[in-house]
């Protein structure tokens, strides 16, 4: 028995790789000083690393343009906000989905019932897979910007972002893409028609909390959404135009910054290590990114076809298609949370209840006011850890 069985990787994974720890414990003891604002030797070189590190995520994306352009941020939440506000004006009207998460719906909610901002929400279904024609249907001459979640995080369906892309560009809108649930586990290429991509580093990045960004493409400038020192134009008072001024104002976190570096260095190596002949880094990124999707989706399909034997549980999302290895359920009787504290108290197994930061996809699956159980296996779970949550559920279940 091990003290945890950790079935929570889409809210963060965990653990992450050991050389992330390592760098971000090496790489704070010797450089953990103010990047850009002096001009002494460890400045200079924590500044490198930085710039080492948006150059590696650039590429990670697809992104072939200024690595300047990759901006740091906190988290996907922050990217969302920084992305959307930065790129509507007034009189604007933006597309989302029923599947965003809240820091998707609540920033458009909030421009909508604050600002002048028109928000259209295009139904998902119970499907969980977005209808392209119907996300051209809700354009409207104002609208400034389709924002899309890549992959649920209820029920890890992956929407066709290349098409949605092809329809943004047909239609003159710009797109941006909420890579939460997708980023490391599904490639991305931003050159794909992808205008802003939102990430967030502790979650399939591999990095610590409290580090994200974003990737502004050159088709796009977005407005600075807050303001302040950057260490460069420091006699101008107003915001520096360049990227990543523009976007990035006060310190930024060295540790975060650092654990996505040495993350994109894992990534890179696990590539390579399973396929000599991927020579840049995109490619043995994208080998290592299938592998661990392979590895994961091996896990979640053992617990659906488990959870399927079931008469009194439903798994959420009647769609079949690409997905990343998370699963919500419901049990017939019981509200979530129930199930959740049994799971853990019984059997030390981590999994998440509630309504997932996601109301509108819960209204499309009926789970509102009960909320679901989701389950989330990472690159780290044991094929033994699943054969401990099988176990546990059918003990909890029957
Ligand atoms: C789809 C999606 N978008 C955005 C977020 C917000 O991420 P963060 O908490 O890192 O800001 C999450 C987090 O669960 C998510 O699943």
């Amino acid at each position: 028995m091990k003290e945890n069985y950790y079935f929570d990787n889409a809210a963060t994974t965990w653990p992450k790789p050991e050389p992330v720890y390592q760098f971000m414990d090496s790489f704070f003891r010797s450089h953990g000083v103010n990047p850009g604002r002096s001009g002494h030797t460890l400045a200079v070189e924590a500044e490198q690393m930085i710039f080492a590190t948006r150059r590696m995520l650039a590429e990670f994306f697809g992104h072939a343009g200024d690595p300047n352009r990759v901006v740091f941020t906190q988290n996907a939440t922050d990217s969302i906000n920084l992305a959307i506000r930065g790129m509507v004006q007034n009189g604007d009207h933006i597309v989302i989905s029923q599947l965003e998460h809240n820091a998707v719906l609540r920033t458009a909610n909030h421009l909508q019932r604050d600002s002048n901002i028109a928000v259209s929400v295009v139904e998902a279904g119970d499907t969980g897979y977005l209808n392209v024609s119907e996300i051209i249907e809700a354009l409207k001459p104002s609208t400034r910007a389709i924002v899309i979640n890549h992959a649920s995080n209820v029920i890890g369906t992956v929407q066709n972002i290349e098409e949605i892309a092809a329809a943004a560009k047909q239609h003159g809108v710009h797109l941006i893409v909420d890579s939460a649930q997708t980023a490391g586990v599904v490639p991305i290429d931003m050159s794909c028609g992808i205008d802003v991509l939102t990430f967030t580093g502790h979650k399939g990045l591999f990095g610590p909390m409290g580090i994200g960004g974003m990737i502004v493409g050159e088709s796009v400038d977005l407005a600075p959404g807050r303001f302040g020192g950057t260490g460069v134009d420091s006699a101008s008072l107003f915001q520096p135009d360049s990227y990543p001024h523009r976007l990035e104002a006060g310190t930024v976190s060295i540790p975060g910054i650092a654990g996505l570096n040495a993350a994109q260095k894992w990534f890179a190596e696990l590539g390579a290590s399973l396929d000599a002949a991927a020579e840049d880094h995109q490619t043995r990124c994208n080998r290592a990114i299938s592998h661990i999707h392979d590895r994961e989706m091996s896990h979640i399909e053992r617990i659906a076809n488990h959870l399927h034997a079931f008469d009194s549980v439903t798994v959420l999302g009647s769609g079949q298609g690409p997905k990343v290895a998370t699963m919500s359920f419901t049990v017939d009787g019981m509200i979530a949370q129930q199930v959740a504290e049994m799971l853990d108290a019984d059997h030390y197994i981590c999994s998440r209840a509630g309504l997932h930061c996601a109301p509108r996809a819960h209204e499309a699956f009926g789970t509102s006011a009960n909320g679901a159980v989701r389950l989330s296996p990472g690159y780290f779970t044991e094929d033994e850890d699943v054969d401990h949550l099988l176990e546990a559920l059918s003990e909890v279940l029957e």
